[in-house]
């Protein structure tokens, strides 16, 4: 019996496009007996051609001109360019020659999913991205095949492996901010911009992408609150450490009686919460369904390999006959009527962790315990705080709150830095206790 053949052409050949290209190529055999499919990479465009490329995408199938890969010749195009400018020509011109297409791009789909879905659907081709959202990690396709007979309460995630790998070298290896950061570039985790990365809007992409399959809504993503790890010092990580919490990039959706709310934010998790222990390039995404409870994923979310993994499973799940099926079914890919939904703020009260540097130093904690009392938080503690790993940096104040609405905390932190209590802004941060479910 012959092998379903499928030609693959792929926009793009950095990172994630070296790791389809070994997956498909060196392991062309071994995943054609995993299968029963012939899966064929005939064309490889990028940009620059003299660039270094994938040690087995051979030079004969390499292209500076991406139209070909809109030929007849090519079954399906997998776009790993990165960006929403070329890479959504990419797409929507091999959509409007009836190609199914696979890709990784967070931002493409954060920024334009309602209108790359509708032109799929209306030429009744899929797009599929499992390696859209924490690389290696089968979340997508955990929550549109595994999950789908629940109604999703609440996700969470650690989904940007380059923010987790800085603040665990941070804290465990001594790194400055600037040397993890350089070394997440040079493993591969980072963005080609790594901005994107530490103020948050990766992780955000992805939030949106995750809020399109859990809840069915298309964010608009301009109203997601977005807070990176920019402002993470090593003193609250160490603070953090002492008191029992881990820092941790968090990306929240809530599905509430108003409609959904998401964020993105630095929080310090408990000693009880599912995702510590998630460290390094670690990823880590916990879904709260009605009828299956908590359901956790994790793994490695970053890198040519755990991305490439994702998208070849994509162009499996095409070749198989599912993935077109599946898309163009399920109704939270009709985006013929969806508006862009705004995403709101969280609106339940949370323990806050307070960080200052003082005017005064410890002589300071009663007087900044006393005005945060007086903008209407309950302060739990406080306290000086010094390290001999900032020693150099002087004294801070830390401070813990009760339970304290968000919009009370802005206008208490505010409030401390017009009255000059501190020094500089505040860094504040929520504490977070595992997520409760109405179905534990
Ligand atoms: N820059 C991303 C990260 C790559 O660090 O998670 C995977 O999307």
């Amino acid at each position: 019996m012959h092998a379903k053949s499928i030609r693959v052409g792929m926009a793009g050949c950095g990172t994630v496009g070296c790791g389809v290209g070994d997956l498909l190529i060196r392991d062309h055999d071994a995943l054609a007996a995993r299968t029963g499919l012939d899966i064929r990479l005939v064309r490889v465009a990028i940009r620059d051609v003299c660039k270094s490329r994938a040690p087995h995408v051979p030079d004969a199938i390499i292209t500076g001109d991406l139209a070909t890969l809109n030929r007849a010749d090519v079954d399906l195009v997998v776009e790993l360019i990165g960006g929403t400018t070329v890479a959504r020509q990419v797409v929507l011109s091999a959509i409007a020659a009836g190609k199914d297409v696979v890709t990784a791009n967070k931002a493409l789909l954060a920024l334009h999913g309602p209108e790359i879905y509708a032109a799929a659907r209306a030429a009744g081709v899929g797009v599929l991205f499992e390696g859209s959202v924490c690389g290696g990690l089968p979340v997508i396709g955990g929550v549109l095949r595994g999950l789908i007979a629940n109604r999703i309460d609440a996700f969470e995630g650690i989904l940007n492996g380059t923010c987790n790998y800085v603040l665990t070298e941070m804290l465990v290896a001594g790194k400055s901010f600037a040397d993890a950061l350089a070394d997440a570039q040079r493993l591969g985790y980072a963005e080609a911009d790594p901005a994107l990365d530490i103020n948050g809007t990766d992780t955000a992409h992805k939030l949106a992408v995750l809020a399109t399959l859990a809840f069915g809504v298309h964010a608009d993503f301009a109203t997601i609150p977005v807070e990176g790890i920019t402002r993470i010092g090593l003193v609250d990580l160490l603070a953090g450490h002492e008191l029992g919490f881990a820092c941790k990039l968090l990306a929240v959706g809530r599905m509430t009686e108003d409609g959904p709310a998401l964020y993105v934010r630095p929080t310090f998790l408990t000693r009880e919460h599912p995702f510590v222990g998630v460290d390094g390039r670690g990823n880590a995404v916990s879904f709260y369904g009605h009828s299956v409870g908590h359901v956790m994923f994790k793994g490695m979310g970053a890198g040519g390999g755990p991305t490439a993994s994702a998208v070849v499973s994509d162009v499996v799940e095409i070749a198989l006959g599912n993935g077109r099926r599946t898309f163009t079914q399920l109704p939270m890919f009709d985006t013929a009527a969806a508006t862009r939904q705004a995403a709101m703020r969280p609106t339940a009260p949370a323990r806050f962790y307070v960080r200052c540097a003082a005017r005064g130093g410890a002589a300071a904690v009663s007087g900044i315990a006393d005005g945060l009392r007086g903008a209407g938080v309950a302060v739990q503690e406080a306290r000086p705080f010094t390290h001999p790993a900032v020693a150099a940096e002087g004294t801070y104040v830390i401070l813990l709150t009760a339970p304290t609405m968000e919009s009370t905390m802005r206008a208490a932190i505010d409030g401390m830095q017009k009255g000059g209590a501190a020094t500089e802004a505040p860094v504040y941060l929520p504490v977070t206790d595992p997520f409760v479910s109405s179905n534990p």
